[in-house]
């Protein structure tokens, strides 16, 4: 064996054991085995409705929904959320109006009304619940990162 090839297999057996590692530690996405076995299903989440709004990860993250939205309407005729999210009722509602991004068509065109893209609010903003997380989140907040930059460059 030349020293390349050693050299190479050496670390297709070290990835191959970070990899074997790292699954053994990782919690179980799929279902039980054999996958025909059925278990009762696991409890759903409470969701936090405390009305606080979140801080967003990064400024374009469509912001959390503080609040419950059970049995709120979602379909072609009817559009709850935007009962209260919509410019015209915000004043009675008290709520944060859909960001003027919400009005904008794919071209850039900036609408009268909710552009159709963004009706199904569900789509992008979803509810917090206090569930923990399946695998470890390394997510560092940009500010963090901003921070640790050492001054004066
Ligand atoms: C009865 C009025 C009402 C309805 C209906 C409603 N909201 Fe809200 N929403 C509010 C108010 C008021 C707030 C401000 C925080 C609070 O009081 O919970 C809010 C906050 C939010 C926020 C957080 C905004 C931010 O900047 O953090 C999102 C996202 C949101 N609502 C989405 C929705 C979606 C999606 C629906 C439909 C499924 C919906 N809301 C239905 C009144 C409403
Ligand atoms: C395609 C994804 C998408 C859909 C669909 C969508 N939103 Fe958003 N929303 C966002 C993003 C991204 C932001 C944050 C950036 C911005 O304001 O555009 C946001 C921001 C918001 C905010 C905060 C506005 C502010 O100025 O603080 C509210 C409230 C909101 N959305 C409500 C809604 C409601 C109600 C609907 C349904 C009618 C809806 N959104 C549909 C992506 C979406």
């Amino acid at each position: 064996m030349t020293a390349l090839a050693r050299c190479l297999s050496l670390a297709t057996v070290a990835t191959l054991l970070a990899g074997a590692l790292a699954a053994q530690e990782a919690p179980r996405l799929t279902g039980p085995t054999p996958f025909t076995r059925e278990t009762p299903a696991p409890p759903m989440q409470r969701q936090l409705t405390d009305d606080v709004r979140r801080k967003r990860n990064y400024p374009d993250q469509p912001p959390l929904i503080p609040h419950a939205i059970e049995g709120y309407a979602l379909d072609l005729n009817a559009n709850k959320c935007l009962s209260c999210h919509a410019r015209k009722f915000t004043e009675q509602s008290q709520a944060p109006m859909i960001s003027v991004t919400h009005y904008q068509d794919r071209d850039g065109n900036t609408l009268g009304g909710v552009s159709p893209r963004r009706y199904s609010c569900l789509s992008c903003h979803v509810p917090q619940t206090g569930a923990a997380p399946l695998v470890p989140n390394t997510f560092t907040d940009m500010d963090a990162l901003v921070e640790r930059e050492p001054r004066g460059r």
